[in-house]
This record gives C-alpha cells, structure tokens and sequence, in this order.
C-alpha cells in the first residue's frame, strides 16, 4: 500500500499555501511534518483527507485516485483516514463511551447514526480501545471534564474506531503539558508499530519529530524543503526550514523544543536504525 501527493498545489486568493508539493508515503512510516506557523503543514494535511480541495494536483492511494473521489467513495476515504487535532473536537458534554463511538459513524446508516443507536460490539469496542489507551476508567464521564491528554487520548480511541490505515495529527499535543505530550506521541507511536498505520502527524517542536518520526518532511512557504530521516536534519537543513533570525544566526534548537523526550529519545534511536533501513527499501 502505498499513499502519493502529485504535485499539489492550494491557493488561497493569491497566496500560495501549499506549491507543488510531491510526496510518497509507504504504508506503515511515521511522518512528522515541521515547519514556522502558516508553512502549509495544516493544509497539506487538510488536503489529505478532503477537508479542503487542492487547487491543483492529485492525490492517490493504491492506484485510486483519492482527489476525484465523490459521495460514498469520498465517505470512505475520510473513513480510512481518520484525523485528530490540537483542540481534540470531542463533544464535551457527551461521555467519552459516546464520543468514542461516534467514530463508527462513518460506518453506519444515518437513520442509526440519527437516534446514536450503537451495538453491544460498538460498545465493547469503543472500551477496548480506551483501555488501549489507558483510560477505560474514564469512559461514563462527560468528555469535557477530562483533562487535555486524556481528551486527546479519547479522540485517538475515537479515531481507532474508523479502523483507518492512516492517522493524520494536526499538531495534537501543541496544547499539551509535556507529560501528556509524551503520553500521546507514546500512544501514536504504538498504534503506528502495532497495527502498522500510517502516521502523519504536524509538529510544533522538532525534538518530537526527531524523537518519534522515522521520517521527516520540513515545509517553508509551502514548499517541501527537506524531506528523509531525523539523521539526515543537519543545522543547515534546520535552518532552511525555519529560517535564520534576523542577524543571521540561526535558530537555536532549544527554540522549538519542549525538553520532554529524554526516554523516548532513547527509544527513537533503537527505532531509528531499523527504520531507516525500511525506509531506504521502501524508497529504492
Ligand atoms: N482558509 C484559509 N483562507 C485563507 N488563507 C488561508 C486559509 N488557510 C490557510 N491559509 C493561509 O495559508 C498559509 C498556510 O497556512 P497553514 O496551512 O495553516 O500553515 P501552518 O499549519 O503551517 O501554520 C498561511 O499563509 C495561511 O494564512
Ligand atoms: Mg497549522
């Protein structure tokens, strides 16, 4: 299975948002994308799953073309790539058992959708995926009384529900304390190995992104201007997609970080050495 951006293109008016951007995603790959506020990370990744129109490109996964997709066939596409997002858009005064189980409504007929008539499988599956996520215990509450972490962990649970084969994260732990933003790049990282999705997530801080991301696309002015592994991210690569300062020094590293990663660094490093390998095959 493999995912492809041809050459897309989003314009706002005259503004460029996304120029020409090729990309080439096998299944399976854990994607960061970095880049200064207004880069074009959100609307390529609103693209991805339809949530905005490229104004010129294509999109295609194994084979089908996913940017002329219509009616059922789009449905099914949004399906297959479930998305979350930094305010996690959980129905606050639903419980989180519900709010889970609104995942499954792509799946359903809307005359059940309608009067939110879910399954015993539904239910019992919306608890396994909380327990996954380990906050099974939280499931009769209502899901605005969470805290942030735990909300962005119901709406992971949620996404799982779609059974999609990508996950796409627009900057899902940028309003995260650093404890609950390793909770939750720990969850996607786990999903992402286990069940072998695809990731694609948006990334405020570079130190995630080379923690968790075996692969990473660094955007500027809508261009992809780096794209390969958290090795390959030399200061000089850094500084193109952030850009210097005004005096020319260049960004401090430290600018962008959260310092939360110390484990998982460690742990990225393992990953690392056989991830690039699979990437190197996937690419050749
Ligand atoms: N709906 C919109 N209408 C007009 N301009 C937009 C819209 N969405 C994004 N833009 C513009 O497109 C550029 C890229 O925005 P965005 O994709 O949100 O960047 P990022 O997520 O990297 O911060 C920015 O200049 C932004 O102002
Ligand atoms: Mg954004």
């Amino acid at each position: 299975m493999k995912f492809e951006l041809r050459n897309i293109t989003r314009r706002f008016g005259d503004r460029i948002a996304v120029n020409a951007v090729n990309v080439e995603i096998p299944q399976g790959q854990m994607v960061g994308i970095i880049g200064r506020s207004g880069a074009g990370k959100s609307t390529l990744l609103r693209m991805i799953n339809r949530l905005q129109e490229p104004s010129s490109g294509s999109i295609h996964f194994n084979g089908a073309e996913v940017s002329s997709l219509k009616g059922a066939g789009l449905r099914n596409w949004q399906r297959d790539c479930a998305m979350i997002f930094q305010q996690f858009n959980l129905v606050p005064r639903l419980d989180v058992l519900t709010n889970v189980m609104l995942g499954r409504l792509n799946h359903r007929s809307t005359l059940m959708s309608l009067f939110s008539i879910f399954s015993d499988d539904e239910r019992l599956a919306a608890l396994a995926a909380l327990e996954r996520l380990g906050i099974e215990q939280t499931a009769m509450q209502r899901a605005g009384t969470l805290s942030g972490g735990q909300q962005q962990r119901v709406a992971i649970a949620r996404a799982l529900m779609q059974s999609p084969k990508m996950l796409l994260a627009d900057e899902p732990i940028a309003s995260l304390d650093p404890l609950n933003a390793k909770i939750v790049m720990d969850a996607l990282r786990d999903i992402n190995e286990r069940e072998g999705i695809t990731v694609v997530t948006n990334l405020h801080t570079l130190d995630t992104a080379r923690s968790y991301c075996e692969r990473i696309i660094g955007m500027a002015h809508g261009s992809v201007v780096f794209d390969g592994p958290p090795s390959e991210l030399t200061a000089a690569a850094v500084q193109e997609i952030y850009g210097s300062d005004r005096d020319g020094a260049g960004i401090d590293e430290t600018m962008t970080s959260t310092s939360i990663n110390i484990p998982a660094a460690q742990t990225s490093t393992e990953k690392q050495s056989g991830g690039i390998g699979t990437l190197a095959s996937a690419r050749a």
